[in-house]
């Protein structure tokens, strides 16, 4: 028998946020890795076609539209885990977005509402979710996607910026309160990702593409498989000894 060297065989896996960008590349990666795969999003055509692709190249992968936001739904995604492979083992808990270009002051509440709701609220209820099922195997590793924008501030996107600085600080006190109970919780944060949304911002922003490049002492935009290379590493067993870690995949902006 050969030895398996796949940094996920055999682990059970939900990935939120699976229908584009890092998501997308994350269920690509974890799948190659061994891992069977739960992918929640809200886009059912775009998760069907993923899940068809994956099944094609011999994974075991299952998707469920889901909105992260609403606490029905994250248990709902855990429940397709755990009634179609018996477990969760592993989480990327990838789901957000972010808008506004306009100053703080201008914002209005519907916007700061929409940005908490996902990045911040549908991480929190991915957690309950997800720990409730790893405490009853014995443990897990959980990953959360934060960002740059978690870790210093950029201008108008003061929402963003504060619901990913609070996935940070919600990852370390999850990751201390868990700990001895097998759960590691880690967070990525990414950089500037070459995602739909990122193309869609570059085109309507002339030269922010250039001027992050120049901020970056790797002077480029990365794409979403090198997040998504982390957070398999980190949701894996050789980062056994890793947990409450905030890890910038940014070409090195946020040392700088
Ligand atoms: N692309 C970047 O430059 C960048 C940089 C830093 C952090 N991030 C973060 O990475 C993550 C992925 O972003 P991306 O760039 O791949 O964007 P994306 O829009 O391609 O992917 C986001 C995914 O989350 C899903 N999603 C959004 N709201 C949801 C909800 N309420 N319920 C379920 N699914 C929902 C979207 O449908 C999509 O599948 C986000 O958390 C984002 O904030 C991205």
């Amino acid at each position: 028998m050969t030895a398996d060297h796949r940094l996920l065989p055999e682990k059970v896996a939900l990935i939120t946020g699976a229908s584009s960008g890092i998501g997308a590349a994350a269920a690509r990666v974890f799948a190659r890795e061994g891992a069977r795969v739960v992918l929640a999003a809200r886009r059912e055509d775009r998760l069907k076609a993923l899940v068809t692709e994956l099944r094609e190249q011999g994974a075991q992968a299952e998707y469920v539209v889901a909105d992260m936001t609403r606490r029905e739904d994250t248990r709902a995604a855990v429940a397709c885990a755990v009634d179609t492979y018996g477990r969760l083992d592993v989480a990327f808990n990838n789901a957000g977005w972010g808008a506004g270009r306009e100053p703080l002051h201008e914002m209005d509440d519907e916007l700061y509402d929409r940005i908490l709701d996902v990045n911040l609220r549908g991480v929190w209820n991915c957690l309950r979710d997800e720990i409730a099922a790893m405490l009853t195997t014995g443990g897990g590793a959980i990953v959360n996607t934060s960002s740059v924008g978690g870790l210093l501030a950029t201008p108008v996107a003061a929402p963003y910026v504060a619901a990913k600085h609070a996935v940070v600080g919600l990852t370390k006190a999850a990751a201390a309160e868990y700990a001895a109970q097998g759960i590691r919780i880690n967070s990525v944060a990414p950089g500037t990702t070459r995602t739909e949304v990122v193309t869609e911002w570059f085109a309507a922003v002339p030269g922010i593409e250039e001027a992050l490049h120049a901020a970056t002492p790797q002077p480029r935009t990365a794409e979403p498989a090198e997040i998504a290379e982390a957070a398999a590493w980190l949701c894996s067993d050789r980062s056994s000894f890793v947990t409450g870690a905030i890890m910038p995949v940014d070409g090195g902006f946020t040392m700088v």
